[in-house]
């Protein structure tokens, strides 16, 4: 969702907050823009993709700037709605993530009282509300003008004539990077790891002064002192290293990813109060859902601990009667479903945790503890070596919980992953490109390994795809099968194994095409399969490692086989940090 990148030092500000936006462009927009101040303040800013105006604003001089990629909420993307936003003269330029509840109400006062608005967004009625505090102390006027605002923002502000940008944020991420007489701020460390790995995260009611000598933190009146954390992780990681794109170098970091997650997991101790837990709730949405469940399965088949899973976005609404541990798992700490059900089970003093892979991130400003994965920043919108690093976690966990039941597996995992990587994908690709709807099936674990093969499919692929627990296909969607509509079949050795055999039969005998992913030398499978896929997988563990890895190279090479925008698919977002 919007992206915010601010900047503040001896150098050109446009050049640094055009490569922000560069940098910020995987979290999905529409539209873009900066404003730089030198004697007045010049606004560049433009519906599309950054590139096609990227000359334009480059070109405007001054060292001090702000700039955001917009996602549209309020008001259709167009130039007029892009950010930053101005007051009536010009002499303030606001940028806003969030969603301002009351904007309306505001923003019809502000007409009676005669400002003009020259855009249909929520975020305009800020520039206006500092403007009408304004007495040429601009940390003053936007002390005074937020109060009015009701709802979620992470704000950049500047005034001409001002030497310094002043930033406030409000249940939406903000993080200020510390240079060497240079200052930036930004909504992730992404467009600021190639300047300095020295990072600020601003907390809830936090407005901050940012100029090249430093940094100077209020809360509620007062100055406040945040602590200065060193983020380890480098301007290489953001960048694609000769793959043709993110998610396929994602893809391919996993054996890595889920080792390191692993090794930094053991240095850690469990909190004891963790391992005494009697039932546990997990919240969580998407792909992190997907984790969720397995969780709930492991913790209920190996543990013995009952387990409840919720999407974050029912949860908030209507949450059951609860006294257990709530487990939020999120890739980027600032799915605002996920926070706000994090927040709802706090205030039935439940104990919570936070999985997730973004250091000071905001649910980890909430959460009693959290577990970090070590997926390093993942830029594809498509989730991939998160989901693997928050199953190293969750794996661990269940291990520890279990007495060490997992351990061996958890060992030779990364090998699996390795070997799936080298699998063959051409002709399962080649059976899925032209269909118009696919179904994944799986049984016990290896369902929620087909809900993500089925995500992952639909959103980079744009093919209509459905996760479906077999057993399951026969109560309806029985209905759709044909000769045009393949199904991927996971069917591994367990106690699913013969009934999910006689799934695959009833439906090969409808004339579907069947993609299995079964195990090395299932000859039984090869022979019913139009496409056998075989997994180098030979325990649970490694089973849901090496299904969710092949799927996910299937659906990489299903989507570069019809030339999608694999990296940015339409209409998504990486992070979706409003309700
Ligand atoms: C799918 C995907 C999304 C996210 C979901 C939750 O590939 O990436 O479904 O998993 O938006 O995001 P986080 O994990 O950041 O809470």
């Amino acid at each position: 969702m919007c992206g915010i990148i601010g900047y503040c030092g001896l150098s050109q500000a446009a050049p640094v907050l055009v490569k922000g936006l560069r940098r910020l462009e995987y979290r999905g927009y529409d539209s873009y823009g900066i404003a730089v101040s030198n004697r007045d303040i010049a606004v560049s800013k433009r519906q599309g993709k950054v590139s096609e105006g990227e000359r334009d604003a480059r070109s405007i001089r001054g060292k001090i700037g702000i700039g955001h990629t917009r996602w549209a909420t309020h008001g259709v993307p167009n130039d007029r709605n892009a950010h930053p936003h101005t007051d009536c003269r010009g002499d303030i330029a606001i940028v806003h993530n969030g969603i301002i509840e009351n904007y309306a109400a505001l923003k019809r006062d502000l007409l009676e009282r005669g400002h003009t608005f020259r855009s249909d967004t929520d975020s305009e009625v800020i520039s206006h509300l500092i403007e009408e505090h304004y007495t040429g102390d601009l940390m003053k006027a936007v002390e005074d003008a937020l109060p009015l605002l009701e709802g979620s923002y992470a704000i950049l502000a500047i005034a001409r004539g001002e030497k310094r940008i002043v930033a406030a944020r409000q249940s939406s991420p903000l993080v200020i990077g510390m240079g060497d007489q240079e200052v930036f701020a930004a909504s992730d460390m992404t467009p600021i790891l190639e300047y300095t790995e020295r990072a600020v995260f601003l907390e809830d009611g936090d407005i901050a002064s940012l100029d090249p000598r430093g940094v100077v933190i209020r809360n509620s009146g007062r100055v406040v002192v945040r602590p200065t954390e060193l983020i380890d992780w480098s301007f290489d990681d953001v960048k694609k290293g000769g793959f043709r794109h993110y998610m396929e170098k994602e893809i391919y970091e996993q054996p890595e990813v889920f080792s390191n997650t692993l090794r930094t997991l053991k240095r850690e101790e469990v909190p004891k109060w963790l391992r005494k837990v009697k039932r546990i709730s997990i919240v969580s949405c998407g792909t992190s859902f997907h984790s969720g469940l397995l969780f709930k399965y492991l913790l209920e088949e190996i543990c013995r601990i009952p387990a409840r899973l919720e999407f974050a976005s029912e949860f908030k609404y209507f949450p059951p009667p609860l006294s257990e541990l709530v487990v939020g798992i999120t890739q980027s700490g600032e799915t605002a479903d996920t926070i706000a059900a994090i927040k709802v089970a706090k205030s039935y003093n439940c104990p919570t945790l936070a999985v997730t892979n973004v250091l000071g991130s905001s649910i980890t400003r909430i959460a009693d503890h959290t577990f970090y994965t070590q997926a390093g920043p993942e830029i594809s919108v498509a989730a991939t070596k998160s989901f693997i690093a928050q199953l190293a976690v969750l794996m661990h966990i269940v291990d520890e919980l279990s007495g060490g039941t997992l351990t061996e597996s958890l060992e030779r995992a990364n090998r699996a992953i390795e070997e799936t990587l080298l699998l063959d994908m051409e002709r399962a690709v080649a059976c899925c490109q032209d269909a118009a709807h696919i179904f994944f099936v799986g049984r016990g674990p290896l369902y929620p390994v087909a809900l993500e093969g089925a995500l992952k499919m639909k959103e980079i692929s744009y093919i209509h795809a459905e996760g479906y627990a077999a057993g399951e296909i026969k109560h309806g969607p029985f209905a759709l099968l044909s000769e045009e509509t393949p199904v991927i079949a996971l069917c591994t050795p367990g106690p699913t194994y013969n009934v999910m055999i006689s799934n695959i039969r009833e439906m090969k005998a409808r004339g579907t095409p069947m993609i299995i992913l079964g195990e090395d030398g299932d000859w039984d499978l090869e022979e019913i399969a139009d496409v056998f896929i075989s997994l180098p997988s030979h325990d649970l563990v490694t089973r849901i490692l090496a299904a969710t890895v092949a799927l996910q190279l299937l659906a990489y090479h299903t989507a570069e086989a019809l030339g999608r925008d694999i990296d940015k698919p339409r209409n998504l977002a990486k992070s979706v940090t409003v309700e």
